[in-house]
């Protein structure tokens, strides 16, 4: 049996992740902390973003209870940099990676564009068939990274609330860092716009400053890394 689970803040990870369930024909669930409810499949697939070169950490637990015997890992990234993700992932789960990819997408706080070469994910889904053990190396991963990422996102990207918000919790819920309440976003908050994507009254919005898309459109890094 095998099931792809991802966390997604803005969408891409999730239009990867619903690509790879379609072409399996398999079960797809998003990664929610609840981690009382994994059931054990032979062959988790985990798609999830790269935030600031760190895994999310939503994800870091759910990689750290997962009970399958494969797993394959896959994380978007905004064509900047993506550490070494993978690497730090394979070390958090019990059971043998089979494979793994980096997938430059849109920028989260750039791009509404979901497409990716969808060629990419062939000799996974291959390899899914027939599971054989992969080792991911050791990339570079800037030192930087760890250095208040929370704060990084709070001066560069504004969410504000207008008033169709009827405080209905959603966003609380889908918050990965415990950062909202009734709407309003605290110091935790990361920027992620999980909130913002799944709000059911579209009462949220999001405005970058002038100098992150400037940032932003600097880098062009669009490797693309399968490990197999
Ligand atoms: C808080 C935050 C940090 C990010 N850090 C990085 C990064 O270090 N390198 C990178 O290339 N992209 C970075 N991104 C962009 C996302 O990794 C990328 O857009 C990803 O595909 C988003 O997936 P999602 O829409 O499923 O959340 C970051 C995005 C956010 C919101």
């Amino acid at each position: 049996m095998i099931k792809v689970y991802y966390f997604s803040g803005s969408g891409h990870s999730f239009a990867v992740a619903k690509y790879i369930s379609q072409q399996l024909n398999c079960e797809i669930a998003e990664i929610d902390g609840k981690e009382e409810r994994l059931s054990a499949e032979k062959t988790a697939v985990v798609v999830f973003p790269v935030y600031c070169q760190n895994i999310p950490k939503q994800v870091k637990i759910f990689l750290q209870n997962i009970t399958s015997k494969y797993i394959v890992l896959i994380a978007t990234y905004g064509k900047i940099s993506y550490g070494r993700v993978l690497y730090e992932a394979q070390k958090l789960v019990s059971g043998e990676v089979i494979a793994g990819a980096y997938i430059p997408m849109g920028h989260t706080f750039l791009s509404g564009d979901y497409s990716f070469d969808t060629e990419i994910l062939s000799p996974i889904i291959e390899r899914i068939k027939s599971p054989q053990r992969v080792h991911i190396p050791k990339t570079r991963k800037n030192p930087l990274s760890n250095i208040f990422p929370a704060f990084r996102s709070r001066v560069s990207v504004e969410i504000t609330k207008n008033e169709d918000c009827n405080n209905c919790g959603v966003c609380e819920k889908y918050c990965p860092v415990e950062a909202l309440k009734n709407g309003r976003i605290n110091s935790k908050c990361i920027r992620c716009l999980r909130c913002v994507t799944n709000c059911p009254q579209q009462a949220l919005q999001y405005k970058n400053r002038r100098i992150l898309k400037k940032y932003l459109d600097s880098f062009h890094k669009d490797e693309i890394v399968v490990y197999l």
